[in-house]
């Protein structure tokens, strides 16, 4: 089967990126028909806006889309084009999970868990105002609706991957309407999933467990600001934004992207490392059910970290992006004919 997918190369090195995962993704034997698009500071200076009409068309169409970095114009007046991306198509899941790989040494040992982060409501729902001079009000908004369909993709999310936990992670005893709301969804939801353990943690004792003993979490369930905060925490303890994949999901379709930004300082200079936006291509193909594709490049990467002195600068190397490419496309060859 041929699959359609709207592709985004982006800005800075999001060319270089998006070309090193194609070429993978081609070598992996997956068929899939690109619909590129130019979006973000290029689309701007073309077409007067970041994220052009026929993009989002796109995307409501094919469903999917690999997205690059995109640079978010500064003092431009302009909204984060991701942002828009999210609430236009109702991205309402954020998926990021965090895993380490071997040889990107990290002081926290082996790890494996997910980040599941609501992407639509609480503080981020731009409900500011002065209430008098000197007195400004922000709304948290959390909704039974929202917090509800979190909660269940998070569960059905372990279900299918085989995961045997899921922790929500919350500020209840303080914001007891709230975050007691968001809770008591997530209690409810969590009843229809006997075969997942589920339990819950204050967000400040959370973010010590998450640096002291970070294996016993499996899949984290937060509100959008915790999610926010804790995603990049967790990033940052198996080596950071250069190596973790990331999803937004909604019910009319989904995006994946690598979390890091367009790195205007090494575009250009073929040294990009690949392996975020590689990692999120990994779980698109999950997403798009071609699980042994998916499985065999997850393999090949892995082994090319373990087995290969293969690395990009940002690790320590000296390869460059496309001889890293090719690396893993060798690993590919090697673990699919053993
Ligand atoms: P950045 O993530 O682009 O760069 C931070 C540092 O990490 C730089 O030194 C860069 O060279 C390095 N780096 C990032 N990705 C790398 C990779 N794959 N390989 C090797 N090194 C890598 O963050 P910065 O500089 O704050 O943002 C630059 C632009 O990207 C801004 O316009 C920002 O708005 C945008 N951005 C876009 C995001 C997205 O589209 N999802 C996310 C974050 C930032």
């Amino acid at each position: 089967m041929t699959h359609r997918i709207t592709l985004i190369p982006g800005d800075g090195i999001g060319t270089e990126i998006t070309s090193a995962v194609v070429r993978i993704i081609e070598a992996s034997g997956v068929e899939i028909k690109w619909d590129s698009f130019v979006a973000g500071a290029e689309a701007l200076s073309r077409f007067g806006d970041p994220l052009p009409q026929p993009v989002l068309d796109s995307i409501r169409q094919n469903r999917v889309a690999l997205k690059g970095p995109l640079t978010t114009p500064v003092g431009s007046g302009f909204a984060s084009v991701n942002v828009r991306l999210r609430k236009t198509l109702d991205l309402y899941a954020n998926l990021r999970p965090v895993r380490s790989l071997p040889g990107v040494k990290t002081p926290f040992g082996e790890l494996d868990l997910v980040v599941v982060r609501e992407n639509t409501e609480d503080l981020y729902s731009g409900l500011e105002h002065v209430v008098v001079p000197g007195v400004v009000e922000s709304i948290k908004v959390i909704t039974e609706k929202a917090s509800t369909r979190i909660a269940k993709f998070a569960f059905e999310y372990a279900k299918q991957e085989g995961r045997k936990k899921v922790t929500a992670i919350h500020k209840a005893n303080i914001m007891k309407l709230s975050d007691g709301l968001f809770l008591d969804c997530f209690r409810k939801v969590a009843v229809d999933y006997p075969d997942i353990a589920a339990d819950d943690k204050i967000v400040d004792n959370a973010c010590m467990q998450l640096v002291m003993r970070p294996q016993q979490f499996d899949v984290l369930l937060l509100e959008n600001l915790y999610g926010d905060i804790i995603s990049d925490l967790a990033a940052g303890l198996v080596g950071g934004l250069g190596i973790v994949p990331g999803a937004n999901i909604g019910e009319l379709g989904a995006v994946f992207e690598a979390v890091h930004g367009s790195a205007p300082d090494i575009a250009g200079m073929g040294i990009a490392n690949p392996t975020a936006m590689l990692q999120s291509a990994i779980l698109m193909l999950r997403y798009l059910n071609e699980r042994d594709a998916a499985a065999l490049i997850e393999k090949a990467l892995i082994h090319t970290f373990a087995a290969k002195d293969v690395r990009t600068k940002d690790l320590g190397g000296t390869a460059s992006t496309m001889e890293f490419t090719e690396a893993v496309v060798a690993s590919m060859k090697e673990l699919a004919s053993a």
